[in-house]
């Protein structure tokens, strides 16, 4: 019984049904996922339902399926970390969200597979509708990680180095295309695979001022093929293994590596020199350790940075948009299994 004689008030909105791709345990993704019909829920008084329209798979939902990322919901879970959605509905005291605005979560939240997420107001920022829906969905997890990193560790000035490796990797087109917004060159490195030269020219199209492959970096030659660029203070490990040394090679004495991913799932191998001879620093980055720092207000003013940038053709990466429907085809090309594609996004 409650105060209305028993019964559910008559004002009590509900949201649609949802359609969302749901894991019931961790493992492969591409066996543990299904789609599955969830029913409508309640819109709370403070509540936002929002109905999604693009969300991409990144590999850190890749990870947190697999059950082998630091933070992982309780199963069954809806898959997802970050999106764009139109507001469909709002709760009676809703004051700074109307129908139609166009939102993503900020801070982020597991859950965005699907058609129609009831959140609390305060966990969704409202954004410029003239971005493109696909840089709309994909605006947080690596971007704001790249302009983050290109900030925190090392004071950079214009006509400085950084170097990077896995430069092909969302996070790395943008770092490449943030630092140049700021005078500061890239030395890009990629792996050798099939289509490397033409994603050697799309890096250079995107401002990459040198971008070698693995393969001619693992050479004697090493130091003449930089020839007299100024030796980075800043390098970038996304993949781990042989060429986060590579990276370490290039760095000057006294720099600093920040390690952010790990693509190759392989560990990091320090010489003895870098240490002693170059007294090399070590660091690491995770996005989410820093959004969690209360750091909301300001994370919100970096996120419409990146925003006006994308809106304004300033920032570019690759992305391909696929029907919801074709979830497990995209899934397979996330997951690598047909070589290398662009940042898989759903459209919902
Ligand atoms: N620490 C943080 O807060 C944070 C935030 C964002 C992202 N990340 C991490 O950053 C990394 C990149 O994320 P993203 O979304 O930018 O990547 P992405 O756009 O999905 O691209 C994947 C990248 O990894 C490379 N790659 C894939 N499999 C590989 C393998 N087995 N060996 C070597 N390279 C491989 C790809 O190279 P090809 O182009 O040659 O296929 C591509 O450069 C991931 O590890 C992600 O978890 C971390």
């Amino acid at each position: 019984m409650n105060g209305n004689g028993g019964f559910r008030s008559f004002s009590t909105i509900m949201s649609p049904p949802s359609k969302a791709i749901v894991y019931e345990r961790h493992g492969s993704p591409d066996s543990v996922t299904r789609v599955v019909d969830l029913p409508p829920v309640e819109i709370r008084e403070n509540d936002v339902c929002v109905k999604m329209i693009a969300a991409p798979i990144n590999p850190s939902d890749i990870n947190q399926i697999e059950g082998v990322y630091p933070v992982r919901p309780p199963v069954p879970a809806v898959g997802g970390l970050e999106g764009v959605g139109q507001v469909y509905a709002v709760g009676s005291r809703v004051k700074s969200l109307s129908p139609g605005d166009w939102v993503i979560p900020s801070p982020l939240f597991s859950g965005t597979w699907q058609t129609y997420v009831v959140k609390e107001e305060g966990v969704w920022h409202k954004i410029d509708k003239r971005c493109p829906i696909e840089y709309a969905a994909t605006i947080t997890v690596n971007p704001l990680t790249a302009l983050m990193m290109l900030q925190d560790f090392v004071v950079l000035n214009s006509g400085d180095y950084v170097v990077q490796n896995g430069a092909t990797s969302m996070v790395g087109q943008c770092i490449i295309q943030l630092a140049r917004l700021r005078g500061i060159s890239t030395i890009n490195i990629i792996r050798d695979r099939v289509g490397s030269d033409e994603a050697k020219e799309k890096l250079k199209a995107l401002g990459a001022d040198k971008v070698f492959s693995e393969s001619q970096l693992n050479v004697k030659n090493f130091k003449s093929l930089l020839g007299n660029l100024p030796e980075p203070a800043l390098g970038f490990n996304c993949i781990g293994g042989n060429v986060a040394s590579l990276v370490l090679k290039s760095i000057r004495e006294g720099g600093t590596m920040v390690t952010y991913g790990a693509m190759s799932k392989k560990p990091i191998t320090v010489s003895t020199t870098s240490f002693i001879f170059k007294d090399i620093s070590l660091r690491g980055f995770w996005l989410q350790r820093w959004m969690n720092l209360d750091k909301v207000k300001e994370c919100r003013k970096m996120i419409d940075y990146l925003i006006g940038l994308a809106r304004d053709g300033n920032l570019k990466y690759e992305t391909e948009l696929v029907p919801f429907e074709d979830f497990a085809d995209a899934l397979d090309k996330a997951l690598g299994k047909r070589g290398s594609h662009p940042k898989q996004v759903l459209r919902f």
